[in-house]
């Protein structure tokens, strides 16, 4: 990570340590949707940051907080009189640093529970019922405070629900607020982050979007150019807004069709956003070199690796026409950072190597300007309608680097794509029709290259089968394939029959991730 490279934002900071838990991400994104700029950061760095914060969330973990290889942090963060919140994990290696005892409970507290709300002095439960319902998610707890500690709420079988410090800001919940499943989960979060911590909510898109014109001007500069791949996604899409609005003319657009997009999708992308924006635009239209490059080749990690740098040669060639260009405009996301400090410093396996705009090698020889590293997704999203990004791109789902290349399964060739490009813009419409697909993920086409036995009038025919994939997810980590309405079903898969030369028969995907992917390659 380049620090000159990534825009810092000046605003009160909460840290979410990350203990190894699938919800740290979850609970950063709470605490920024209440207007507070959450970072996460990992057990091993608190003590040293922990000055930098205005109050600290301890996140969940699949440890147990006695075991010795366990993630600890050390114990005088909490004589900091900055204020802590332990969440499962959190609290249970709060109570075992401070003295307490921690245990295997008898039996493993998963899903719903009550609680009930002990006293007066209510603090994270201000403004809330006395009997609250909450998700329970742990095989530890807690079995005796350490000193100085009391319980805030219990329930039926754990006495110790929720508790805090007599005299300092520290508080723990053996319950997850961050779920959805704790309908006041977000108010307690609140109670924290502004009654305990004194929050001051100065996290906003509109801030944002002023300081990080001001860092890139101050990054790029009086006389440089900056180059941005568009993908007609939503984080370049806003990325190019956002620049052109700081630095004007000295950014280029470089936007490549790869043959490999979705029907209709090139001249989309360009009508729309040169209708929209003077900001120059260069378009690739290199679909033919994609195309050659993927003659034959049917693994998918090889069909990755010939788009990734097909396109790095076109954008080169391209690129090199812009004067002065020392700056490549990259949509990285906060996941995309944080994934590569994991708690532990596990390297995890590679199942698929996501190639896109945002992964161009440094052989390009640009500096990278990445306006969105603090950034998740929903609120890039925020930042483009603040702009006012239409809808089209704001809202456009997630589209892979590689696009029809690995959703066709097997080798690449124009007819499939031709064929693909017709079943999925079939897909599309007809779930479009139906009204509900914001609710949806990703939903698309996919082209099984295996030939099935049909009858259409009196014929036989012999033909490929299409895949629909719809699914529902927050961060295409898990996914559950989408129950879609029986006649959007029935409806597209017979215009599909119909209408597209080359296919006879449609199946509906209904596998998770995991154990499956979201993309079949
Ligand atoms: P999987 O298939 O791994 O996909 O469950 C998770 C999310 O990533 C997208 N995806 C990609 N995006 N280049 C990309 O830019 C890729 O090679 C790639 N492969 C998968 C996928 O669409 C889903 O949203």
């Amino acid at each position: 990570m380049s620090d000159k490279a990534a825009v810092k934002v000046e605003h009160q900071r909460f840290f979410v340590v990350d203990f190894g838990s699938q919800y740290a991400q979850l609970i950063a994104r709470r605490v920024r949707e209440l207007g507070c700029f959450a970072e996460i950061v990992m057990p091993q760095t608190l003590s040293e940051r922990i000055g930098e914060a205005t109050g600290v969330i301890f996140s969940g973990s699949p440890w147990s907080a006695y075991d010795d290889a366990a993630p600890k942090i050390e114990a005088e963060v909490y004589d900091r009189g900055i204020p802590i919140l332990g969440i499962c994990y959190g609290m249970q290696l709060t109570t075992h640093l401070l003295g307490g005892e921690v245990d295997h409970a008898v039996a493993r507290e998963y899903g719903p529970a009550r609680i009930e709300v002990l006293g007066d002095d209510t603090c994270l439960f201000d403004g809330l019922d006395q009997e609250l319902d909450v998700w329970m998610s742990h095989g530890d707890r807690v079995e005796q405070l350490p000193e100085g500690f009391l319980p805030i709420a219990k329930t039926d079988s754990a006495p110790y629900a929720a508790i805090k410090h007599s005299s300092k800001p520290v508080y723990g919940v053996q319950f997850h607020p961050e779920v959805t499943h704790t309908p006041h989960g977000t108010a307690m979060l609140k109670n924290f982050l502004f009654g305990v911590c004194g929050a001051l909510g100065d996290w906003t898109m509109r801030s944002f979007i002023d300081e990080a014109c001001e860092k890139i001007r101050a990054q790029v500069g009086e006389t440089d150019h900056v180059i941005c791949g568009l993908s007609g996604g939503v984080d370049s899409t806003v990325a190019a807004i956002l620049i052109h609005k700081a630095i004007g003319d000295r950014l280029t657009c470089i936007f490549v069709d790869n043959g490999l997009l979705r029907k209709g999708e090139a001249e989309e992308v360009l009508v729309n956003f040169r209708d929209r924006y003077q900001i120059p635009l260069v378009f690739a239209e290199s679909g033919e070199l994609f195309l050659d490059a993927l003659e034959g080749v049917i693994d998918p990690e090889e069909k990755r690796r010939r788009i990734g740098h097909t396109f790095v040669d076109v954008f080169k060639e391209h690129a090199k026409g812009v004067e002065n260009a020392h700056w490549l405009a990259q949509g990285t996301l906060y996941p995309d950072v944080i994934e590569s400090q994991s708690a532990f410093g596990g390297a995890s396996v590679t199942i698929k190597t996501h190639h896109n705009v945002g992964g161009l090698p440094e052989e390009l020889g640009f500096e990278l300007l990445e306006p969105f590293r603090d950034l998740f997704k929903d609120e890039v999203r925020k930042i483009g309608r603040e702009l006012g990004v239409p809808e089209l791109f704001v809202e456009r789902q997630p589209f892979p680097g590689p696009g029809l290349g690995v959703r066709i399964a097997g080798e690449v060739t124009r007819e499939n794509v031709a064929v693909l490009q017709e079943a999925d813009a079939i897909v599309r419409e007809e779930i479009e029709r139906e009204g509900d697909h914001k609710a949806l993920w990703q939903y698309f086409g996919v082209l099984v290259p295996v030939k099935t036995v049909g009858v259409m009038g009196d014929e036989r025919t012999y033909e490929n089968v299409i895949a629909v994939r719809a699914v529902e997810s927050t961060d295409a980590m898990t996914a559950e394939w989408a129950d879609l309405p029986r006649r959007v079903l029935a409806r597209l898969s017979s215009r599909i029959i119909n209408e597209v030369r080359g296919v006879n028969r449609v199946v509906y995907d209904i596998s998770t991730k995991p154990p499956s992917t979201i993309e079949w390659e």
